[in-house]
């Protein structure tokens, strides 16, 4: 049996890899450590039980007794580090929070596995290995046509979430340069699927239209994000723990760009669609809700992968296209009105007014 350590499981995209190793795998255990902030959620694992196979720990990556006590309670053979602060709205408002988990929570994991995996000779142990999950935004904005971020592109971060998950993966790659520790960097695109928080663009506006409330789109739309099914993404980070090259990083997209006001207006159309004739929401799921808002601070303009090294070295391919993803990700949220309800709590009403209350309509 393989033993996981897998931070941040009870958000977006760590609940959905958990999801995706257990379907996929026979023999792992999986200690999945999360602080539940307000993006994590024990819901979206509502359907794993504890046991041998499962343990959940509620903690900070930034505790280095907790942390040091896991690893010597249980043997981490892979560490999969999903847990931040991922909100680039968030981020602006209340940089202090990001660079403490981003940055120093990274750095205390990092310190937690050198020390229970190094030999007496500085080698590590025989197969262990830590996966950095981040990001695209790292890169920066992209801005001529047929542009893409590759391994190699400079990093230039501008909001202060990018910033913090640049800051981590340079710590990380220290460690390997430094050290020869056994990690990969993995930087991937927007996600999109089942339990993501509705303060990102996909579910805030599914929620929204389905409250009939305004579509606040920043600018003029026109910003570009490059768009992945969270499976794929599951399905990407598998493949670069079991066979990518240890020390490398592997961008992670789809080529499947879109101008936000695409994606906002193809959830208009999609929920006109789906929703039954008879369901009293229905008429009110109009393009009139679409509203131009103030734009964001430091706005980046476009974002795309280039996934080559990850597809030629590791054959990994998106397997939902997004056409699919969206109607499934509609679907999923449709069918799930009680976790939706669930999440929309005291806090995310504080935040909702804080970041759009005060934005001036275009
Ligand atoms: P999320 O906000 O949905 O989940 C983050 C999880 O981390 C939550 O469960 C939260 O409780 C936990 N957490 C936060 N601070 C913690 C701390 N100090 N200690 C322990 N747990 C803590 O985020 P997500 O969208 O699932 O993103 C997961 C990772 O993937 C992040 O590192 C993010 O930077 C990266 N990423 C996200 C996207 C995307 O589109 N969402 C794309 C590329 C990379
Ligand atoms: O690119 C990967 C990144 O994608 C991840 O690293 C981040 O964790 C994740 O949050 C996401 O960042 P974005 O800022 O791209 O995602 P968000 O859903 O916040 O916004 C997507 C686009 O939509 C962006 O151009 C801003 C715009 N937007 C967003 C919101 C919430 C709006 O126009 N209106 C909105 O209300």
């Amino acid at each position: 049996m393989i033993t996981y350590l897998v931070t941040g499981g009870a958000g977006f995209i760590g609940s959905n890899y958990i999801h995706y190793m257990f379907r996929e795998h026979k023999d792992i255990r999986i200690v999945n450590l999360d602080a539940l902030t307000y993006a994590g959620n024990l819901d979206n694992l509502s359907d794993i039980g504890q046991g041998d196979s499962y343990r959940f720990v509620k903690g900070d990556i930034c505790d280095r007794e907790l942390v040091e006590s896991i690893f010597r309670d249980e043997d981490i053979r892979y560490v999969i580090h999903f847990a931040a602060e991922s909100h680039v709205d968030r981020s602006i408002a209340d940089p202090d929070t990001f660079v403490r988990t981003n940055v120093l929570g990274t750095m205390n994991l990092l310190h937690c596995a050198y020390d229970a995996w190094v030999q007496p000779d500085g080698t590590f142990s025989e197969g262990c290995r830590f996966i950095h999950v981040s990001t695209d935004e790292v890169y920066g904005s992209l801005t001529g046509e047929g542009t893409y971020f590759y391994e190699d592109t400079p990093y230039d971060p501008h909001s202060p979430y990018s910033a913090s998950k640049a800051g981590s993966d340079l710590l990380v790659k220290s460690f390997i340069d430094t050290y020869g520790f056994p990690a990969n960097i993995t930087n991937c695109s927007n996600n999109y699927g089942p339990y993501q928080f509705p303060e990102k663009l996909i579910p805030l506006m599914i929620q929204n239209a389905l409250s009939g409330k305004a579509l606040p789109v920043y600018g003029d739309g026109l910003n570009v994000r490059d768009w992945l099914y969270v499976e794929d993404h599951a399905r990407g980070i598998d493949m670069v723990c079991q066979r990518g090259r240890l020390g490398e990083k592997y961008n992670i997209g789809g080529h499947n760009e879109r101008q936000n006001i695409k994606i906002v207006e193809t959830i208009i159309d999609l929920l006109r669609e789906m929703l039954p004739e008879e369901d009293p929401r229905r008429a009110g799921v109009t393009r009139d809700l679409i509203t131009y808002v103030e734009d964001r601070k430091g706005h980046d303009r476009r974002y795309a992968i280039a996934p080559d090294k990850i597809k030629s070295e590791l054959g990994w391919e998106p397997l939902t296209n997004f056409e699919d993803g969206i109607r499934k990700t509609i679907r999923w949220y449709l069918d799930n009105e009680k976790w939706l309800e669930g999440v929309i709590s005291g806090e995310y009403l504080r935040f909702y007014e804080q970041n759009y209350s005060g934005r001036e309509k275009l």
